[in-house]
């Protein structure tokens, strides 16, 4: 399937490579960082992974605004872990997408320059306590579902970097699922910050798993290669399916009328998506999209002096090594 998409090569050497990789992703393998691979897949892997990098690290800002108004020692601790977490995941990721030749200063630059993608949901506000728990669930809930899959990715850095990505995911749905509940069974007002935390959370977090199928034209090829292993809607249907039976538990419920099982097509549906909100977020007019990028640049000029540092030091014991051999 992968040769009807791509250019077909006509060099020898690219051709016997072209064969190599095509018999790599037939017999459903991995592609490691020194095979032969088609350009086209080496930059939609450095697109999608710098993309998801990127949304880690931005992904911080919500919920760090946080940390510092946690309801409880305890709660401050759990919030500061998790947001390390997500710190830690983006720069497992960026190291991927480095295998694949682009420097990690490049796609920072590209960050903060405005010229990279991240995912649309980390430009919403998180206007209370609650929004950190309907995060956790539904966020991270999202990112889980999407994410599983690319364990088993065909690029070895991606797919091992998504497993160590994901035992930490667990972890964070759940604490965001605790804070639901336990804000669901306190007083009337906490129950009610909850409820409104998940009705503003909910749409965000289905779009999360990007553009309808038919409106995905990268999809066919994505999925050819082994990378992608589920389409956008077949993820984000299961999705529903999963909160549906959690939000009884939490006793809350979906901001969404139209959600049902279609027994014929074995498939969860709901009601229609904004996606031409999605779209206005995406193209950098969310509501928070300049206070994110703003605060990344400060972030990134504020840690000039440690990159140098840490430059320095390297060189340094570089020497010391070079002149004991
Ligand atoms: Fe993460
Ligand atoms: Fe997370």
């Amino acid at each position: 399937m992968a040769q009807t998409l791509e250019s077909v090569p006509t060099d020898a050497a690219d051709l016997a490579g072209q064969a190599a990789f095509d018999r790599v992703i037939a017999a459903d393998s991995r592609i490691e960082p020194r095979d032969w691979m088609p350009e086209a897949y080496r930059k939609t892997l450095v697109r999608q992974i710098s993309q998801h990098a990127h949304s880690e690290i931005i992904g911080m800002q919500p919920e760090a605004n946080w940390i510092s108004r946690a309801p409880s020692l305890k709660r401050k601790a759990i919030l500061m872990a998790k947001v390390q977490d997500e710190a830690g995941h983006g720069l497992y990721l960026y190291s991927a997408a480095e295998t694949l030749g682009t420097p990690r200063q490049k796609m920072t630059e590209d960050l903060i320059a405005g010229k990279a993608r991240y995912s649309s949901i980390f430009n919403y506000p998180t206007l209370s306590w609650a929004d950190v728990g309907a995060i956790g669930w539904l966020v991270d809930g999202a990112a889980i579902c999407n994410q599983v899959p690319l364990c088993r990715a065909s690029y070895g850095p991606y797919g091992r970097a998504m497993v160590r990505v994901c035992k930490e995911e667990s972890f964070h749905q759940r604490q965001g699922f605790e804070i639901l509940l336990e804000l669901a069974n306190g007083t009337p007002a906490q129950k009610q910050m909850a409820q409104h935390a998940v009705n503003r959370w909910y749409a965000p977090s289905l779009m999360m798993f990007g553009p309808p199928d038919d409106d995905s034209p990268n999809s066919i090829q994505s999925m050819a290669w082994n990378i992608k292993r589920f389409s956008n809607d077949e993820l984000r249907q299961r999705f529903v399916g999963m909160m549906v039976e959690q939000v009884e538990v939490l006793g809350l419920t979906l901001p969404d009328d139209q959600i049902r099982f279609n027994d014929e097509t074995n498939k969860w549906e709901h009601g229609p998506l904004d996606w031409d909100e999605f779209k206005e977020v995406l193209a950098g007019r969310g509501p928070c999209n300049s206070q994110r990028l703003e605060r990344r640049r400060e972030a990134h000029e504020d840690g000039a002096w440690v990159r140098e540092a840490a430059a320095a030091y390297a060189a340094r014991k570089h020497a010391e090594q070079e002149g004991v051999a």
